[in-house]
Order: C-alpha cells, then sequence, then structure tokens
C-alpha cells in the first residue's frame, strides 16, 4: 500500500503521471471514477485551499469527503507504551485503524508545534497514522507540503515547458510571525527533483534550512542534471532566474526560541519581492503557496503582474489532489 507522506519517496516520473493526470482533469473536471469511495481529511490546522480543493475535488470525482476539523480540540497521543495520563483521550492506533474502516483514504494536516525541531522534524503524527492505518494517508502539510509542490510544479511546465536547466529561485521573506519550513523544503525537493538550477536565497546561514532537505536537493539535483546554490546575495539569486518562488520562515536555530529571533528578523524586511528585484530576471514567473500577506512577502505589483501564477497555482492543488485520490484509491495489490 502507498502513502503519500513526501515526494522523497516518489521518482519524478509517477510524479510526472499525477500532474499529467491533473491536466485531464483540469479538460474533464466530473466523472464517477471515484464513485463510493470516502476521504477523510483531518485538520489539526486550519486550511481555506486545502480543505476546499480536496472537498471539492473528492465530490467532482463521485466520492464523500468527510472534513473532521480537529484543530485545537483533539489532543492524540502518538507514543507507544505511552501512560495516558494526560489531555489526550485517544491514541494514534485506534484513531488510524477506526479511521480505516470508514474511509478509504486518511489526509492529514499537522503542522509542527513550533517547540522542539529535534522532535518535531521525525513528523510524528503523520508518521503514526501511516504505521497504524491500513488505508494510503495523504500529507495536507506537516513539515512538507507534497500536493503544494504538484501544483507549483504544474504552474512551472504549464508557463516554461521543459524546467531542466532552468533558474529557480526560492527566496526567504519577512513576515512577522515565525513560519513552518514545510514549503520552503518542499520547495527544494520538487525543484531539484525536476530539473531546475535551483538557488536558496536567505538572510544568514541561521535561515538555511534542514540538513536533511538540503542533502535530499543536492541528491536529486546530481541524479537530474541540475544544481543546488545558497546565498545571501539579493542580486546574485534573482539574476537570470526564469522562477521566483517566494516563502517565510523561521530561522531553525531559534526554534522554540522565537522572541530571540524575532528582532533578528524583523531587520531583513528588504527581502520582499518587489518590482525591481524582479527586473533582474529573466522575465521570471512568480508563485507563491498562499495565503500570502500583501507588500510584506511580495508588493501588490508583483503579485497582481501577468507573470503571476499564485492563483493558478491554488486552482492546480483541485487538479493534482483529484489525480492522487484516483491513484491511491485505486491503487491494486501494492
Ligand atoms: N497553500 C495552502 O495549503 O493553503 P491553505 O493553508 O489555505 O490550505
Amino acid at each position: 500500500m502507498r502513502h503519500f507522506l513526501s515526494t522523497e519517496d516518489w521518482t519524478r516520473g509517477e510524479l510526472q503521471a499525477l500532474i499529467d493526470q491533473a491536466r485531464v482533469y483540469r479538460d474533464a473536471p466530473f466523472s464517477n471514477v471515484l464513485q463510493n469511495k470516502s476521504i477523510a481529511l483531518v485538520f489539526f490546522n486550519r486550511s481555506l485551499r486545502t480543505r476546499a480543493s480536496f472537498d471539492i475535488g473528492a465530490k467532482q470525482l463521485g466520492a464523500h469527503a468527510l472534513v473532521l476539523d480537529a484543530a485545537g480540540t483533539w489532543p492524540i497521543e502518538v507514543l507507544d507504551g505511552a501512560v495516558m495520563d494526560g489531555d489526550a483521550e485517544e491514541h494514534v492506533k485506534e484513531a488510524a485503524k477506526v479511521l480505516s474502516r470508514y474511509a478509504d483514504i486518511i489526509a492529514i494536516r499537522a503542522f509542527p508545534k513550533f517547540e522542539n525541531w529535534a522532535l518535531e522534524k521525525q513528523d510524528p503524527l503523520i508518521t503514526a497514522f501511516a504505521k497504524y492505518a491500513d488505508v494510503p494517508i495523504i500529507n495536507m502539510e506537516t513539515i512538507v507540503h507534497p500536493c503544494q509542490e504538484l501544483a507549483m510544479m504544474m504552474a512551472a511546465q504549464d508557463n516554461l515547458g521543459a524546467t531542466d536547466g532552468k533558474k529557480f529561485l526560492l527566496t526567504w521573506t519577512y513576515h512577522p510571525k515565525p513560519l513552518n519550513t514545510a514549503v520552503a523544503n518542499s520547495a527544494l525537493l520538487v525543484a531539484s527533483k525536476f530539473g531546475f538550477d535551483v538557488t536558496l536565497l536567505c538572510p544568514t546561514p541561521d535561515y538555511g534550512l534542514d540538513d536533511h532537505y538540503m542533502s535530499a536537493a543536492t541528491e536529486n539535483a546530481a541524479a537530474q542534471g541540475g544544481s543546488l546554490d545558497v546565498t545571501h546575495d539579493i542580486d546574485t539569486a534573482y539574476a537570470g532566474a526564469d522562477f521566483v518562488y517566494a516563502k517565510s520562515w523561521g530561522a531553525l536555530p531559534f526554534y522554540g526560541n522565537w522572541k530571540a529571533e524575532k528582532p533578528i528578523r524583523d531587520s531583513y524586511k528588504h527581502f520582499i519581492v518587489d518590482e525591481d528585484k524582479m527586473a533582474e530576471t529573466n522575465d521570471a514567473w512568480f508563485s507563491h503557496c498562499l495565503p500570502m500577506r500583501r507588500n510584506i512577502k511580495a508588493t501588490d505589483g508583483v503579485a497582481d503582474s501577468p507573470r503571476s501564477l499564485i492563483i493558478d497555482e491554488a486552482e492546480n492543488r483541485l487538479h493534482v489532489q483529484k489525480a492522487l485520490m484516483t491513484h491511491l484509491a485505486l491503487q491494486v495489490g501494492a
């Protein structure tokens, strides 16, 4: 049985097949291919795009989507052998197995708690669901966001054609709060897997991403004939870029100690994506996973420009997740 926890477990060809099927669904949205199937969407954190696109996408294929809103209301134990004398009323062993009796797919959104990266980088909740569930698990964002990867790559291919050898810039941007590294990790994974020459721009080494994702992206780049560079110089990063992807995240050395990071982060507001920086690129396309604070992460002029793909990428979530649900629900004997 196959899960979709991270694109690290999927080949470029397999991911391309999902994107190709997504284009089929974009042209012909409605079918009964998943008639009588059910998907349980479990949200430990809020969502607009993920929730709407999975729910509507399932219904467009004849399936039933059950949205379980567990944000702040459903403490769940993940440790084997735990003495459950705290807040958690339910162990993931039962939760995963019971939901597996009702639904054909379980999808989970569970952000890290921003307390202990060494622990949270193990992605304990979704890993436990995958261990105990008897049906496929889809990651709707934990410490990576693989559905967003598919949507972004579909938008990139639609506008750039082949991505091999094109320059992909992942730029850190300011945000008043320390955000999850999930989308940044994912952008590195998928851009490197699809042969881009990837540049990571961040203010200082403290804003670098976890070694696991840097190593995975380096390996992808070596396998695909691309490259991975890290720079703290804005002009170098933007020069010649074909695709600019913006995201903010908290500096990992300050994980759980965000008060100390805040004044440091506040000094890097000039990393905003603006028209002057985009003018240094190779007429690059711009995108962001959304939600995006306007005139903080990117100016209105960039977000609303004809080169902005933010709405197309969000639309693609619907198409790629329909392809993913179809693939996982109909897998036979795997
Ligand atoms: N990009 C994304 O996952 O959006 P939501 O948080 O609204 O689901």
